[in-house]
């Protein structure tokens, strides 16, 4: 039995992958899907569960008030649609599998629930929906509202648009469709679902009949208490971002014991950790790749400020660099809010501190790493999370994840063909 899954997350977006950052090919189509569809193909050769498409659904205005810095250099947008990049690295391949962002706040759930189980169809059973709430005042007014639904209360609609999005998919029986001489649907075997509830109301059921897997796997990334929460009580597999051990091991905690608290079995809810593993030709290289740092946030500054500003609808551009930040609330990400825990720190220091645990090393010093942090917190995998740009995939695909199967920690084969069935054998 493996040590633990490996997953994707495709967290800079679905364009521009890496634009002006160390060896970006810039003459590569970023309009076109080819960067995905031979990305994917390379992290099933690696047997990575699944691929994660990220999404949000707005320009970012927030830094400075305006568009221009997101847009001059390619910030969190452009993004093409995620639900329509799909397909194609479906296509592309046979056993990875494809995690979907769609946000439940502005989604119909009727819509939502159709394509889903027509993509579970389409890919024999590899479809999971990552159900994010969305953050940002720029979004909901792309959908006609004047501002953000307040954070919880995001949630809560969650909560109940997953109850409902589930009856639909399981309105039909499994053997709903007969085909035979009379009959091709039998209509016993499909339900309405008239499901009225407090954010959502709908009759159901769909025109897809029940998918492979019945239920597209649910994951969800929620990071605040009542992020923890709603994973604890609705997702199979849990994005967690913390920056160390501790925190690591707390987020297992949190969430094991909400979802003990919704009477599920813990064991079926995976935690699966983002980190970014720089990999090095030498130890030597990896010291001075950390020494290196500061200076290399000091370099990004402007788009870790920009960053934060459209996570928290914050505008970081007022703020004094050298003067600490002070008590803040947000609307957006409560995650965000930890940086800001220590009144004495300066906004240069938060935004210019290296990671509290950096990864950074050869292909077999970064495998002995994640092993042993992986043992100490008990979590079931990591997501790497990063540009799909072909050097920095294939230091994960050709020299990390074999120095991870050597020491038996991840997968060299897929023990199933459909999604769940991989992320819950072990
Ligand atoms: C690995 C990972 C992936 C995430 N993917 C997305 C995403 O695609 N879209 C999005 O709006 N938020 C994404 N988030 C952010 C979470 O949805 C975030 O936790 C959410 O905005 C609410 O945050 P909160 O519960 O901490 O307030 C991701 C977070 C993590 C850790």
């Amino acid at each position: 039995m493996c040590a633990f899954h490996l997953g994707w997350f495709l967290g800079p977006g679905i364009t521009v992958q890496g634009w002006n950052t160390p060896n970006f090919a810039k003459s590569y189509d970023w309009t076109k899907p080819d960067i995905f569809r031979d990305g994917a193909r390379r992290l099933e050769q690696a047997f990575f569960d699944f691929l994660i498409l990220e999404d949000t659904s707005a320009i970012p205005y927030t830094y400075g008030g305006n568009m221009d810095f997101y847009l001059r250099h390619a910030a969190m947008t452009p993004k093409f649609d995620p639900v329509i990049v799909t397909p194609y690295i479906l296509e592309a391949t046979k056993k990875l599998g494809v995690a979907t962002t769609m946000t439940s706040t502005f989604y119909p759930p009727w819509i939502l629930a159709r394509s889903m189980a027509t993509l579970d169809h389409y890919s024999n059973g590899r479809m999971a929906w990552n159900i994010v709430t969305a953050t940002s005042d720029a979004a909901a007014q792309n959908f006609g509202y004047d501002k953000q639904f307040e954070h919880d209360k995001r949630y809560d609609m969650a909560d109940e648009f997953v109850d409902l999005v589930k009856q639909l998919w399981g309105a039909w029986e499994p053997d709903a469709v007969v085909n035979n001489d009379e009959t091709f649907i039998d209509p016993s075997k499909v339900r309405t679902v008239n499901f009225e509830g407090e954010y959502y109301k709908s009759r159901g059921p769909l025109n897809v009949p029940r998918s492979p897997q019945g239920c597209p796997l649910l994951i969800a990334p929620g990071g605040s208490p009542r992020g923890r929460k709603f994973s604890g009580r609705n997702a199979e597999v849990v994005l967690g971002s913390a920056e160390n051990i501790e925190e690591m091991k707390q987020y297992c905690i949190d969430v094991r014991s909400y979802a003990v608290s919704f009477g599920r079995d813990p064991t079926k809810v995976k935690l699966m950790f983002a980190v970014a593993p720089v990999i090095t030709k030498s130890r030597q290289e990896a010291d001075e790749y950390k020494q290196n740092y500061p200076k290399m946030l000091e370099k990004r500054m402007q788009h870790a400020l920009a960053s934060m500003s459209f996570l928290s609808g914050i505008d970081f551009s007022k703020f004094d660099l050298d003067a600490p930040v002070g008590e803040i609330k947000t609307n957006g990400m409560q995650t965000i809010l930890g940086k800001f825990k220590d009144p004495a720190v300066t906004l240069r220091q938060i935004v210019t501190s290296p990671p509290r645990w950096p990864i950074v090393g050869t292909p077999e010093d970064v495998a002995a790493e994640l092993i042993e942090a992986m043992a100490e917190v008990g979590g079931d995998g990591y997501l790497i999370t990063g540009h799909l740009k072909p050097s920095y995939l294939s230091q994960i695909v050709d020299e990390l994840v074999p120095a991870l199967q050597k020491r038996g920690a991840t997968r060299t084969e897929y023990s199933h063909d459909m999604l769940r069935d991989n992320v819950m054998a072990f």
